[in-house]
């Protein structure tokens, strides 16, 4: 059963997985994920600081690094073992830093042009998260967020379905992805986060733009803070 918080599944979602998730998320998503990525930085402006949540293990906050390379990046997730991989990917070119912490508690003394996210809006409330972030958005800046979504067509809906039944068989064999394979389709389900997102978003005054990314599997919601 998914459970009432979405916050719970974290820790069991990534608890004991940290040094396969790069090799996982590129198979189960059959290569996609790092074109959703290049979609998400085709969205980011040109900037001077960029903040990426539940950075995970670094993979898009480097792939931002590479194309904004005098940009100041914080990456921030709240899996320690997550984040020690993102640490140890850096280089002293980079201008990264990394910080321990819950996105729904973050409280930095900086503001920063972009705030990107790839898979964080499924667990996390809409309100705090958008509260956050416009906390820690400069005046015209944007907030893009990228997660899963349940596809809207019925054929592919079908196949989706299909797919996350075998990805679950396949989870018996691979114990630490074993809950995550199981509770993801349900979770992914339920968490309509894309028009819940888009309404705080809105109610806050910024201009947002929806893109649904291969058949609806996935979509980016792109919100500006007027100036
Ligand atoms: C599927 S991974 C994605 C990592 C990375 N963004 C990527 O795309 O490769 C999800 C990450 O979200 C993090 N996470 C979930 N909820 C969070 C929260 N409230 N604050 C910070 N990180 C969170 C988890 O610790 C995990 O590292």
């Amino acid at each position: 059963m998914v459970s009432e918080s979405p916050k719970v599944l974290v820790k069991q979602f990534f608890g004991n997985n940290a040094k396969s998730y790069d090799k996982v998320v590129r198979l189960t998503t059959f290569g996609r994920d790092s074109y959703w990525k290049e979609e998400i930085i085709k969205r980011i402006d040109e900037c001077k600081s960029i903040l990426d949540l539940a950075c995970g293990t670094g993979i898009l906050t480097l792939k931002i690094a590479a194309k904004f390379p005098e940009a100041k990046i914080t990456g921030v997730d709240i899996t320690e073992e997550y984040l020690k991989l993102a640490k140890g990917k850096i280089t002293s070119c980079h201008k990264i830093s990394f910080l321990l912490c819950d996105a729904e508690d973050l409280n930095l003394d900086c503001t920063f042009d972009c705030i990107t996210s790839s898979y964080i809006p499924k667990y996390c409330n809409p309100q705090i998260l958008i509260e956050r972030c416009l906390r820690h958005l400069n005046g015209g800046g944007k907030i893009i967020l990228h997660d899963f979504t349940c596809p809207k067509n019925k054929a592919v809906r079908f196949l989706w379905n299909f797919y996350f039944v075998m990805l679950g068989m396949i989870g018996f064999f691979v114990p630490s992805w074993k809950d995550t394979f199981k509770h993801l389709p349900k979770l992914i389900r339920t968490a309509n986060w894309v028009e819940q997102y888009k309404h705080v978003m809105e109610r806050n005054g910024l201009s947002v733009k929806v893109q649904y990314l291969t058949m609806g599997c996935s979509s980016i919601l792109a919100g500006t803070k007027k100036i």
